[in-house]
């Protein structure tokens, strides 16, 4: 959690937690709510909501791995998410991972320890014609080469 939001988010957590206390139903839809909130879930935030719901923190566990959207880290300023669909993939996608994972010192589902990027594989983006592509927060780069895709990363820097 952001350090100068912190107590005012724990506030609103809680306000939240509280209208479904003891709702293990509620689950998915505290979860959404919560990384609305906060940006990812950290470990603190799992244990507050499987207590408040009265849940066991292995069924939250298993429904934020469940889910793609969920995450437990937080994301970087700029998200890059790779498109790994099959047009992108049969036209170089594995080759740009790896090397954004090499330029980056993270692999993908993981972000930079300064916070400035995070890194994602997705599936189709709907610009298959673009192939491959990737988008950076809601900017989209197509016909990439591993060397294009880091020219593209160093105007973010
Ligand atoms: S497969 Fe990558 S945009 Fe469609």
């Amino acid at each position: 959690m952001e350090a100068c939001k912190c107590e005012e988010k724990w506030e609103q957590l809680n306000e939240i937690i509280k209208a479904h206390r003891g709702q293990p139903s509620s689950l998915i839809e505290v979860l959404h709510k919560a990384q609305e909130l906060i940006g990812y879930l950290p470990k603190q935030v799992l244990i507050a909501i499987a207590e408040g719901l009265g849940v066991s923190l292995s069924e939250v566990y298993s429904v934020v791995s469940f889910y793609a959207y969920f995450t437990t880290k937080p994301k970087g300023k700029y998200q890059i998410s790779l498109c790994k669909g099959t047009a992108c993939y049969v036209k170089g996608a594995p080759e740009i991972l790896e090397r954004l994972e090499k330029e980056l010192g993270i692999k993908a589902g993981d972000s930079t320890d300064d916070g400035r990027f995070s890194l994602e594989v997705v599936r189709c983006l709907g610009a298959c014609g673009l192939a491959p592509v990737m988008m950076v927060n809601k900017r989209a780069y197509g016909l990439l080469r591993p060397d294009k895709a880091v020219a593209v990363l160093q105007t973010y820097q």
